[in-house]
């Protein structure tokens, strides 16, 4: 079994297995939602869930509030299909959205700030890299673990990508 999600405005539809969680859903087929963290602690794929049902996993209070949830606010990286289904995610647009790829990356340089390490990625020279300001990237690590990180470098500098991350 499975449930169609249909992005408003524009339509732009995709499917759910049983028990598939929404983002993994969209990035099965290719779709690039807001998303950060994965796991319902960073609110980054926040949506409004027009119509339907939905089955929200466990997140962080910080993440969705009660209030929230309520006015039919989700996660789509923890929210479950029930039904078909219509969401609204504030800030998508579909068309403009470059595809998924997957590219090979070199560490340009590390330098470790207090408490933030600034990593530079050195991306081939071809195929062509483009990205939006404000855009992720999901880096595949060795033993099969993906972690996500938003892209601090401008759109115009494509050939690396400079992330921030915060030690922990
Ligand atoms: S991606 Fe962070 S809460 Fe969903």
């Amino acid at each position: 079994m499975s449930y169609t999600i249909t992005l408003a405005p524009d339509n732009a539809a995709f499917t759910a297995e049983a028990g598939e969680p929404i983002l993994n859903a969209a990035k099965r087929q290719g779709l690039n939602l807001p998303h950060s963290c994965q796991s319902g602690i960073c609110g980054q794929c926040k949506a409004e869930l027009v119509g339907g049902e939905v089955a929200q996993g466990a997140h962080a209070e910080l993440a969705l509030s009660a209030e929230e949830a309520a006015q039919g606010k989700i996660l789509m990286c923890c929210a479950v299909p029930q039904s078909d289904i219509v969401l609204k995610v504030p800030g998508y647009n579909g068309a403009a959205m470059p595809p998924v790829k997957t590219f090979p990356a070199r560490v340009a340089s590390v330098v470790y700030g207090h408490d933030v390490a600034v990593l530079t990625l050195a991306l081939p020279k071809a195929p062509p890299f483009a990205f939006l300001a404000g855009q992720y990237i999901d880096i595949l690590l060795k033993n099969g673990q993906v972690r996500s990180y938003s892209i601090a470098n401008s759109p115009s500098q494509p050939e690396t990508l400079e992330l921030h991350i915060r030690k922990r």
